[in-house]
């Protein structure tokens, strides 16, 4: 591809931004309560297998495919020969799918700016368990507050993203990406001092099938692909402003492993300060939100707790709405002659008003979030099956095998793009239409 493309300034900026993208609010606010809810490590069973089996393959597909199209999400489908223009389709339902999470992420990803002002300006302070649920249901259903601090989010997402690919998102991501692993190897320290470190630990390790539904399963395929970042077009995007030299499948496996070592660190920091305080860990959406805020409270340097936790959570999610963002915003600049900055303003807008539903109900919320579970796999699917058997055999292995010293790995890794990717995933699909009764 000879058009002149934006890159990333270096390697390790690069392993930083997309460990950015992958961390977030999936990591640290639904796994969580997810894992409570499906019975502890049967759940987080499921969810690693599915990083290995799927998330990995379809990881260093994606990067392929951006960095081989150097463009994005759409036109990535279509620069290919005789690929018939309705593979497009695909594209724009990534580009869907993106705009429908940021629908709800920027909303959440708001909470965590009220959540440090509340931290700093001690206002929990002296207060039950009971008074401080109370006030973020309060909280959250106010539509003014609700909308103030998505407003606000949505803000720092464009500051950030107005400075291009590596002056902006790297520059960034690099910064916010280096201080939550510092802030997390913290509390996840201050967490083993706590005395219900051993029962969360237990928690994480010995699975309870009997509370892992079918469900269940398709939930944590959906969370490894979400918290990966995959199947919504990132991967795709970022992979397009990498250089020849980088190397993609060590590069997929770096982040891999992070963003799976955080997620699980995530894990261990919670539940023993949840079973610290004699608390269930399926406590919901409002775990960290209701419970945690109580349960620092009730922890020495208390302040400072609530102020780092939040603050990770807030980089954590910013990091990763960029991303998102990027998604979009690259899609209509490449598409059209669109300056960045109209293309910016757009995505935003469409972003506010999509939103809308989530600012005024909590329960529009699971209803997006569901729907876009379900049309994710089907984009997983059949970016899969482009990748595998649409993406030209000779081009498909010279990407993967250039800048990289593993170029043994192809073999293995075609065999699972091909066979082993898809049909996991469909499998999982069938399950899931069974849980419905079809
Ligand atoms: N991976 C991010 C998280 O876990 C969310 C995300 C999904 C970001 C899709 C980009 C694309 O929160």
């Amino acid at each position: 591809m000879d058009i002149k493309r934006e890159t990333w300034g270096s390697k390790l900026g690069f392993i930083l931004t997309a460990i950015g993208s992958a961390l977030g609010l999936g990591a640290m606010w639904k796994l969580p309560y997810v894992i409570g809810q499906n019975g502890g490590s049967a759940f987080l069973m499921w969810f690693i297998i599915f990083n290995l089996i799927i998330g990995l393959p379809l990881f260093i597909g994606e990067l392929i495919l951006g960095r081989y199209s150097a463009r994005g999400i759409v036109s990535s489908f279509l620069v290919h020969k005789n690929t018939s223009p309705s593979w497009g389709m695909v594209g724009w339902l990534t580009v869907l799918v993106s705009l429908l999470i940021l629908a709800w992420y920027t909303v959440v990803a708001g909470w965590s700016i009220a959540y440090i002002l509340i931290a700093l300006s001690d206002a929990f302070s002296g207060l039950s368990k009971d008074e401080i649920a109370l006030s973020f249901d309060k909280f959250r259903d106010s539509i003014s507050l609700n909308f103030t601090f998505q407003l606000l989010f949505i803000v720092l997402n464009i500051l950030v993203l107005v400075k291009g690919v590596s002056s902006g998102i790297e520059k960034w991501s690099k910064f916010m990406t280096s201080a939550l692993f510092i802030m997390l190897a913290a509390l996840a320290i201050y967490a083993c001092f706590l005395p219900g470190f051993g029962q969360g630990i237990s928690y994480i390790l010995y699975p309870d099938f009997s509370k892992l539904s079918s469900k269940g399963v398709l939930q944590a395929l959906g969370l490894a692909l979400f918290t990966l970042s995959l199947s919504y077009g990132v991967m795709v995007t970022y992979g397009s402003y990498l250089k020849k030299d980088n190397d993609i499948p060590k590069t997929a496996l770096i982040v891999l492993v992070a963003n799976l070592f955080a997620s699980i660190l995530i894990a261990i920091t919670i539940f023993p300060m949840i079973f610290s305080f004699g608390f269930e860990p399926q406590a919901g959406e409002g775990l960290i939100f209701k419970t945690l805020p109580y349960v620092f409270e009730q922890l020495p340097f208390s302040m400072i707790l609530s102020v780092i936790f939040f603050v990770l959570l807030l980089f954590a999610a910013l990091t990763s709405s960029i991303s998102m963002f990027e998604v979009v915003v690259a899609n209509f600049t490449d598409l059209t002659a669109m300056s960045r900055t109209k293309s910016l303003i757009i995505t935003s807008l469409i972003v506010i008003i999509l939103g809308l539903p989530n600012v005024f109900k909590q329960s529009f919320m699971q209803i997006n979030t569901d729907l876009v579970d379900l049309i994710l796999v089907f984009v997983a699917l059949f970016t899969t099956l482009f990748i595998a058997y649409k993406f030209d055999a000779q081009a498909l292995k010279q990407e993967f095998c250039l800048g990289t010293k593993w170029a043994f790995l192809y073999k293995p890794w075609l065999f699972l793009i091909k066979f082993i990717v898809p049909l996991s995933i469909l499998l999982v699909i069938l399950e899931r239409f069974k849980v419905f009764g079809l």
